[in-house]
């Protein structure tokens, strides 16, 4: 066990340290942006972002995932892999895109956004255009673009939220988290989003209390809210997703057919169901969007 734990880890570490990206190339369709956030904070946002990641690349998609929890951002460590530059060095460091994305696990790409991000507010028009061309390149490099969010529901997260064509909220099924899972919703309401809305119930003991707890939320947001919100399903609670984290090895690496991978792969074939029906407006305007939410 222990030795299969720690070929695992070689393979993941091998594949990821500070390398420069390689291009991919993926559908000449514009990139699905999809921002993940929660409400309240430890609900499991960032580990289901990262092995939804490496889900959706099981299924044929090029993933890149962006890390714009600031200050905070920790999906380099569940993913094992870290990135040495984020998006303010496009700017500062003269940097092309490539240049500045991380390889992971199964091809899948990562991107710091980190301070930069936030930065991107002081930027001058120049400046701005100069960036937002850059990264408007991703289209061409990935399929889907996961964003994992920090916690709470202040106006860095929103931003991300509001810019995003779809948006994953995360909670589980204690009170405390689908109170701020719908506090995310009025919030997402109250400012006119237009972003689908999709929900993920984490850490559930029991289908039937994932089942319970989406109905109450999706049917909450439709009354009161007046906003359609679609499940996309439970995810189960799983001593081994905590294996995994202490390891630093990507559960759906670690242990692939445990209970909590087969319900993020199921989400992610359900995500692609769904792909066929959707508008994507690519990551020029999600980049424009952001900026505009930034001023
Ligand atoms: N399905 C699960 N089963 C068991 N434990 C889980 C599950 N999902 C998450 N956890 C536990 O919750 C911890 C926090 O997860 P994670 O860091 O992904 O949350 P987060 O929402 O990104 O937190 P933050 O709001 O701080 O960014 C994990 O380290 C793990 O211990
Ligand atoms: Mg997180």
């Amino acid at each position: 066990m222990w030795d299969q734990a720690e070929n695992l880890r070689k393979m993941v570490q091998g594949s990821t340290i500070k390398k420069r990206s390689s291009v991919i190339k993926a559908n000449a369709a514009n990139a699905r942006v999809i921002t993940i956030t929660s409400g309240k904070g430890g609900v499991g946002k960032t580990n289901f972002t990262v092995n939804l990641a490496l889900a959706l690349a099981k299924l044929g998609q090029k993933v890149l995932i962006i890390d714009a929890d600031l200050g905070m951002g920790n999906v380099d460590l569940v993913l094992g892999c870290s990135a040495r530059y984020s998006i303010l060095d496009l700017l500062e460091g003269g940097f092309s895109l490539v240049d500045i994305i991380t390889d992971g696990p199964l091809g899948i790409k990562f991107m710091s956004g980190g301070s930069g991000i936030y930065n991107l507010a002081n930027l001058n028009e120049l400046q701005l255009t100069s960036i937002v061309n850059k990264i408007a390149l991703l289209d061409d490099l990935a399929d889907v673009i996961l964003i994992d969010t920090g916690a709470g529901i202040n106006k860095s997260v929103m931003n991300f939220v509001l810019a995003a064509d779809e948006v994953i909220i995360v909670t589980t099924p204690e009170p405390a988290a689908i109170t701020d899972a719908y506090g995310m919703m009025k919030t997402f309401a109250n400012q006119s989003g237009s972003s689908a809305l999709r929900l993920v119930i984490n850490r559930v003991i029991e289908a039937e209390e994932g089942k319970i707890a989406a109905d109450k939320l999706t049917k909450a947001s439709l009354k009161f809210l007046g906003l359609p919100i679609s499940s996309l399903g439970f995810v189960y609670e799983d001593s081994n997703l905590i294996k995994a984290v202490k390891k630093q090895i990507p559960l759906l690496l670690a242990f692939p057919n445990t209970s909590s991978t087969r319900c993020i792969e199921q989400i992610a074939n359900r995500l692609l169901v769904r792909n066929s029906t959707e508008k994507k407006e690519g990551v020029k305007v999600f980049f424009n969007k952001l900026l505009r939410l930034m001023q």
